[in-house]
This record gives structure tokens, sequence and C-alpha cells, in this order.
């Protein structure tokens, strides 16, 4: 299993870090089979797992019933969970508190938690207590209401500048990587080259040192739309929705199930049975 020095170890060596979503036990070993570099349980859970239409509504206990499953799926793999919605902003000891309950109770290796702003001296404080952290910066969902919705960010000169700033900031207050979402590619590039830890990306282009997607993203799997900076390697929706609906129609034609699919008894224990 790979380790927070070996990811740094691999931006110094230019080799591509791959990092993967997971949510539940199939989904992890899947990913590990993979051979992705990282796995983050992200709160993405929330829309592609749970239905919901945002991120905030994604609890501790949430959070911890799918790390538990994902850990038990991919035991040989560098795990990253998603700290919730308000679980890192009331003051130094919840986020204390919580980011040791995600490591604690699920066997994860590290946390990671959205934005600058508010909750450096929170990531410096979880870094000191041994846990290893993870930024978010771009766009980033639990504030998609702050944002005005999920769009590019870092598009003009003073945001950019703003993002180049949040991220200096997370990697000095100890942060081992900069997850950067929805940014324009030069922007990521320059991130990349002025940060000394590992920039993951999702929908900012080439650049970074490491790469991340959503698992049911990859798949086509339950999402109906997905955004410009995915690319579809399979069509889950279309292979599952066959399979079951083969299913359906064979019961409803009584092609299934046959001989081969039943258990049959002895002819002498029917005799004794129905005399
Ligand atoms: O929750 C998530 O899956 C994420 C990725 C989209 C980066 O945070
Ligand atoms: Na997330």
């Amino acid at each position: 299993m790979k380790s927070t020095k070996d990811f740094l170890k691999m931006k110094n060596e230019g080799k591509k870090i791959v990092m993967i979503t997971a949510y539940d036990y199939p989904s992890a070993k899947q990913v590990e089979q993979a051979e992705a570099d990282m796995i983050l349980v992200g709160d993405s859970l929330g829309n592609v797992v749970l239905g919901y239409d945002s991120t905030i509504y994604v609890t501790m206990e949430d959070m911890i019933h799918h790390a538990k499953a994902v850990k038990r799926g991919a035991c040989n793999t560098f795990i990253v969970v998603d700290m919730p919605f308000m679980s890192y902003h009331l003051s130094i000891r919840d986020t204390l508190l919580n980011g040791a309950r995600l490591l604690q109770e699920t066997g994860a290796h590290a946390v990671k938690l959205e934005g600058a702003d508010g909750v450096l001296s929170h990531i410096e404080a979880l870094v000191n207590a041994g846990i290893p952290v993870v930024s978010h910066l771009g766009l980033t969902p639990q504030s998609v209401g702050v944002l005005g919705g999920y769009k590019v960010q870092g598009k003009d000169a003073e945001a950019a500048r703003k993002i180049v700033e949040d991220a200096k900031r997370c990697q000095e207050a100890g942060a081992f990587a900069v997850l950067l979402e929805c940014i324009p590619k030069q922007l990521a590039k320059e991130i990349t080259s002025l940060l000394s830890i590992p920039t993951i990306g999702i929908g900012a282009g080439v650049h970074t040192d490491a790469q991340v997607l959503v698992y049911h993203d990859i798949l086509t799997y339950g999402v109906e739309r997905v955004s410009k900076f995915v690319k579809p390697y399979a069509n889950m929706n279309e292979q599952m929705t066959n399979g079951l609906r083969a299913y359906v129609n064979e019961v409803r034609n009584k092609l299934f199930p046959t001989d081969q699919h039943s258990f049959t008894m002895k002819e002498e224990e029917l005799k004794t049975l129905y005399g």
C-alpha cells in the first residue's frame, strides 16, 4: 500500500497518481483490483448512492458506515474519507473528534475537507494530531449555495489568485495534497508547479500530479448526465438494466428457473411423503 510519502515521491518523479471514489464493498474491491493508487470515500456518496441533490445532507454516520465497507473491500489501498458538511467548522475540538472517528472507526488513512478560509487552523490541528489531510479547493460542493452553482472557479485573475493563495496556505497548514475541482487547466498547472505537495485534479486539466473521478461517472452507473470533465469508460446503466430486464422477462415467460437451477428429491422419498 502506498503512503503519503510515496505520493510525494511520485510527484517528484513525474509519475501520475490515480484516485477513484468508492462507497461500498464491491466498488472498493473493483477499484483495488484496477490498481488505483488511492481511494476517496467522497461525500458525493450523497448524490450518487443516496440520491440527494446536494452533499450537505451527508452525515458523519453516513461517511463512517460507507468507509467501513470500503475498507473491507480494499484493505491494501490508501483510503481518504471526506469530512461531511459542518463536521470541521465549529471548533478545533469538534474537528479533531470527527477526524479521529473517521480514521479510528473505519480504518481509513486520511481525511479531506473543503476550503481554506476559517479552517486552516483546523487543518493544522488535525495534522498535529497525526491525521493526514487533503485540502479541496476550486469548486467546493459543500459551499455550492455560496458559490451560486456548480460552475468553473478561478476563471478571472482575482479569483485565480485567491485559489493560488489558498493552495499555498493549505500546504503551509500541513495538508499532504490539494485537490483542485473545476478550475482552468492553466491555473491547475501553475498551482501544481508552485506547490511541493501533490495536486489532485478533477476537471482541472492534465497537469495536476493526480487525477480523480467518481466511480459512477467512470462507469456510467446510476448517473444520467455527466459533466464535461468526465470521460465515461463503460456504460453500466445499459448493461445492468439489460441484465435485469432479461431476468424479469424470463420469469414471466417461465424460462427461468430451468432444471439446471432447480433441486430435486429422490422418487422413493416422494413416495414416502405422499404414500
Ligand atoms: O465527494 C467527492 O467525490 C469528491 C470528488 C468529486 C473530488 O470530493
Ligand atoms: Na467531496
